[in-house]
């Protein structure tokens, strides 16, 4: 995942650099001895810099600073909004120094806990399925939060589909084959049908099959009220945004578990 931010601030610093300038990346690592190590990843340019304007709404998706360089440059603005949301994922921080015509520096910093040196890296403790080539249909609004929840569930092996809304997500559902799906993931607070809507819509379907997807809920506030009410629409979990990735497998682990027997 960290890959992907690096690939962003990197492919920006190439982006913004004239071809006779430099890029480069540095990698620190700050030892810690309570069983986390410290990664301090540095990005620098010498490309077109930015103004101090700008770097205020740096991370804010599709800003883009109105110069005309920026204009003949491809871009859509979402890349550091995507890399912030990323790191903040990660319990890490990104920092800027910059100035105009003179170069930049993304600076990430993100701790992380080391392994023990007898760790098993891969133990098949308990019976956990594998997720890879499950299908899953991610029902998500806010274009951010989909990217990255579509990378995580990826890199766990699903496939994916996905709906902006739960409308098409019902309408997806509806024509689907028996089985096609194995999960369907869904946002509550969508325009035009909302998850408990869409979720209490396919419980209803004439398939039994089709009606009995595993669907989990994606909430923003997992207030104990959202969860009961996700319960009541027939939902099988629900997992909490911001994601967290190890809370977000187990209950993909619970739930399709339970559901595959
Ligand atoms: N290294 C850099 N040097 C100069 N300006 C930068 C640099 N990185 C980002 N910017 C400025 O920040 C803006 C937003 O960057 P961001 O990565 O979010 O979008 P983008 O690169 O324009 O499009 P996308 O990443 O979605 O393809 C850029 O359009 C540019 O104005
Ligand atoms: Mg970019």
């Amino acid at each position: 995942m960290l890959d992907r931010a690096l690939m962003n601030l990197l492919c920006n610093a190439g982006k913004f650099t004239e071809e006779n300038g430099a890029v480069s990346l540095q990698l620190t690592e700050h030892a810690a001895d309570d069983g986390t190590g410290s990664y301090e990843i540095r990005i620098r340019d010498t490309g077109i810099g930015m103004s101090p304007e700008f770097v205020e709404r740096l991370f804010t998706p599709f800003e883009r600073e109105r110069t005309s360089t920026v204009s003949r440059i491809q871009g859509t603005g979402l890349g550091l909004a995507i890399t912030k949301s990323i790191v903040d994922m990660m319990g890490g921080r990104i920092a800027v120094r910059t100035e105009k015509d003179n170069g930049s520096e993304f600076t990430i910093t993100v701790d992380f806990p080391l392994a023990e040196p007898d760790e098993e890296i891969c133990s098949d403790e308990g019976e956990e399925i594998s997720f890879e080539g499950m299908r899953a249909l991610l029902v998500e609004d806010n274009m951010i939060n989909m990217e990255i929840t579509q990378m995580l569930l990826e890199q766990a092996g699903f496939l994916i589909e996905t709906a902006e809304n739960g409308k098409i997500a019902f309408e997806m559902t509806a024509a689907s084959e028996p089985g096609y799906y194995d999960v369907i993931l869904m946002d509550i607070q969508m325009p035009v049908m909302d998850g408990y809507m869409a979720a209490q819509a396919i419980r209803s379907l004439p398939d039994s099959k089709i009606a009995g997807i595993p669907i989990i809920a994606m909430t923003a506030n997992a207030f104990q009220e959202d969860i009961r009410k996700a319960e009541q629409v027939g939902m099988n979990g629900h997992i909490a945004k911001p994601l967290d990735i190890p809370s977000m497998k187990a209950t993909l682990q619970h739930v399709l578990k339970n559901s595959s027997v």
